[in-house]
This record gives structure tokens, sequence and C-alpha cells, in this order.
């Protein structure tokens, strides 16, 4: 079913502009850009403008936004709310050298929302924030090694670039994986720091976890594998990790740097399961770069510089909690009611339900995964369990879609993940639904 040259054909014919960008940019930034993880072959749109859920290109198409930048605008792009605060608190000073009253408000919003969050700590990235919690979990169990899920992303630092997006050819057998590099440049026994336990897989993995419980200072994981395919975990798994970690003063840290779109408290008030420490990023930081960390305050209190001795925990950043990023967070949790988190879900549920039927209509094998306002396509009959199913899929007829769908008018993640944000109703999913339907059927014909 796989035959690309009719959709990179008329990839080509319509990003002339982007492409010569792209040329231009490759003389100064390799591969002519600043972050690997959204290039895509054969090279990306450069974006002109956005606004709301349209994002125009520099070749003047305008497509609809079905990512929201790794699922980060739940509002959209330029909300006012959002807009509005920026533009205020630019007029009084950008970054200062002593702490602000916004982050206090941020702080609060979050503590109130977040079962795990009696503290809270901001910092500039997600990467930054699932290092502190880890940093945090070893300094109060005086352990080191960490154990994390295959397929699980929790930034790039070199403590979790381990078992990420793996060929799971070399990778070892899907019950016991081996910890793999997911870059070239890691420290010298970074990989020996880390345990792998297979996803969704609650007995095998407790097995593996059981073997090394006295080594491991935090069990790390994202409660819904999210930037590599938008795959939920089970309950059962999800309990396990809480009753082993508890079991045995192991720190339980859920990133849920992306799954915290799914509901105002988390995945963790979805499945009522609340870790000791939680990472957050993205959308709390309403467009502007964001990450923040935080959990019991018998935990968070290493950080405090008031503590006798000083902090346990070191923790800078020049740009921590600046006030412009601080202003355009809450402005962004003020509009998530719960109303407004239903009506995300819902129409959510309503784009599943019309991409499901495009597959029966035609025949396709589709499975659509996520939750709240999250979601993922994949072509498949097989059962989803964990990494290994995702890894399986037909790797060049996603990318076919993909490439499919941004002719038609539709942005999302290039492996086909996505999130609804409140500026898409109906109409737009319908856009969605009739455009899926183009390219699968345009899939379906042989060309000549
Ligand atoms: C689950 C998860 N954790 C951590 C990160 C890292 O966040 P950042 O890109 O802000 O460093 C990401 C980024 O996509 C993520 O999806």
């Amino acid at each position: 079913m796989t035959d690309i040259s009719n959709e990179l054909e008329r990839y080509l014919q319509s990003t002339v502009k982007s492409k010569a960008l792209w040329e231009e940019a490759k003389q100064y930034l390799p591969g002519g850009d600043s972050r690997n993880s959204i290039f895509w072959a054969p090279y990306p749109i450069f974006v002109d403008h956005a606004a709301g859920c349209h994002v125009v290109d520099s070749d003047g198409v305008d497509r609809l936004d079905f990512i929201g930048t790794m699922t980060t605008l739940v509002l959209g792009h330029s909300p006012k709310p959002v807009v509005d605060a920026v533009n205020d608190q630019m007029t009084k000073g950008v970054v200062y050298n002593a702490p602000n009253a916004h982050q206090v408000h941020l702080a609060k919003l979050l503590c109130e929302r977040i079962p795990s969050f009696e503290l809270v700590r901001f910092t500039n990235s997600g990467t930054e924030a699932t290092l502190n919690t880890i940093r945090a979990a070893r300094a109060v169990t005086g352990k080191s090694k960490i154990a994390k899920v295959e397929g699980g992303y929790h930034g790039s630092h070199d403590q979790v670039s381990v078992s990420v997006r793996v060929n799971p050819a070399k990778a070892g057998e899907r019950s016991h994986p081996d910890a793999m590099p997911a870059t070239e440049g890691l420290g010298e026994g970074t990989l020996d720091q880390v345990v792998v336990i297979p996803f969704n897989e609650t007995a095998i993995a407790q097995d593996t976890l059981e073997a090394h419980k006295d080594e491991l200072a935090a069990v790390i994981i994202e409660p819904m594998l999210g930037s590599v395919g938008m795959l939920p975990a089970t309950y059962e798994f999800l309990a396990m990790l809480r009753e082993f970690t508890t079991a045995n003063k192991i720190i339980l840290i859920f990133d849920e740097v992306i799954s915290y779109r799914a509901s105002s408290g988390g995945t963790q008030e979805l499945y009522g399961i609340t870790p000791d420490m939680t990472s957050l990023g993205k959308i709390i930081g309403g467009g502007f770069s964001i990450g923040a960390f935080g959990g019991s305050k018998d935990i968070m209190d290493l950080y405090d510089p008031t503590a006798p001795g000083g902090p346990r925990v070191a923790h800078a950043g020049t740009f921590n909690a600046n006030p412009v990023t601080m202003v355009a967070g809450a402005a962004t949790l003020e509009q998530l009611t719960p109303q407004v988190y239903r009506k995300l879900a819902e129409m959510t549920e309503y784009l599943r339900a019309g991409i499901k039927q495009v597959g029966a209509d035609l025949e396709i094998p589709v499975k659509v995964t996520g939750l709240g306002s999250l979601f993922g396509i994949h072509f498949t009959g097989e059962e989803l369990v964990g990494y290994r199913d995702i890894a399986a899929e037909d790797s060049a007829f996603r990318h076919q879609v993909f490439l499919g769908l941004l002719n038609e008018g539709i942005l999302m993640a290039s492996n086909l993940v996505g999130a609804v944000s409140t500026e898409i109703g109906e109409a737009e999913i319908d856009t969605f639904a009739a455009a899926l339907r183009r390219v699968l059927e345009r899939a379906l014909t042989p060309s000549d």
C-alpha cells in the first residue's frame, strides 16, 4: 500500500519557499533547525504565522493545527487572555533578579489542581523538570539507579536518554529490554544506571523491579506514553508501580509534561494514583518555555535555601519563573475550567469516532489512542500494549499519511500524534476526517 511518490510530489510542489528557507537554514544550523524532534523528510515546512487553530507556512498554505506545538497550545495560537497578560507584563519588565508575585499565583493554581503537589519549583523546560525529580529522588533515598519504561520520553538529559525510540531488533527481548542509548555522547556508566521495563506488562515489570529494588532511587514514567504514541498505561500497571515503590521506599515520579493536558489534575487525578513527584511543562507556560516539578513538602524542602545548612539540592536558572512565562501560564490555566476540559474531551472523542469511521468505511484497520484532548492514530489491527507494538507499525505508511495530511491542510506530529485545542470545533474535525479519507483513498489507489 505504501507508495509515497504521489504525496511527495504534491508536497514538493506546494512547499517551494519552505524548501528554499531550509536550504539557507542548513548553511547555519545543522539540518536546518534547532529541534530534531520536529524534523520530517524531505524537509519541514517553515511557519510564517499562526492564529487560533491555523498555521500558515512561508508559501502561504494555511493548515489546521492538530498538534499545537507538541501539545503545548491548548488554547490555540496567541489566545487573547495570554497575549493581554504578556503585553501588560512586557511593559513592566521581562525578567528580574528577585522573585515576583506571578510565580506565586501560578504555583498556587498548580498546587490546588495537582494531587501530588504540596510545593512546586519552576524551570525552563520539561527536561530540567525531570532532571530535578531524579536528582531529588537520589538525594532522598541515597541510591542512584532509576527505572524507566521502554519507549518513555523524559527530555534530553543523559539519565533519561535511554531506551526511548529503540530499534526492537537490537534492544533485547520484549519482556527484558536492554538499556539502549538514545544518542551518542552519553557519559560513561549512564546505561548501567537505568533499569528498563516493558510498558503495561505488569507481572514481568514487577519481577525486574523486585530484582533491583535495593539499588533504585526512582521509577519514572509517563502515565501515558506521549510523544511516542499517546498510549495510556493500564490502571493495573500504575497501581503496581505505586505499590512497589511505596513498599520499597522508592520515589515514584509521574512525568506529566504531556499527559497533564488530559485533565486539570493530570492523569494522576484520572487514575486516582498519586505519585511522590511530578514533572510538568508545555501547557503550563501558555506557549512560553517552561517546566515545573513538585511533590510533597518533605521532598521539596530539599530545595529550601532557608533550611539549616542550606538547600541539600542545588537549583538555579536565570530564567526560572520569569514573570512573562508566569503570567502566560496563569492566564492559560485560568481559562481551563472543568467545563472547558469537558468540551475538549468531547471534541476529541468526536474526532476519534470520525477517524475510526473513515477506517471502517475504507476497511483499513485503525486505532485512536489517547486521553482527554490528546490522541494518536495507529494503523494496526493488533492490540497496542507497549512500545514494541507501536514500533511494529508500518512507518513508511504512517509517513505517507502524514505528508498526505499536510497536503490536505492538516498539521500533526510526524508520527501521527495530535492534540485538540479549544479553537477546534466540529467543523474543523469534520475537515480533518474528510482530509484523512482523501489521503487514505489515494493510498488505496495504485499509482501507474
Ligand atoms: C513526557 C515528556 N517529558 C519531558 C519532555 C521534555 O520537555 P522539554 O522539551 O520542555 O524539555 C517532553 C517533551 O516533549 C515530554 O514529552
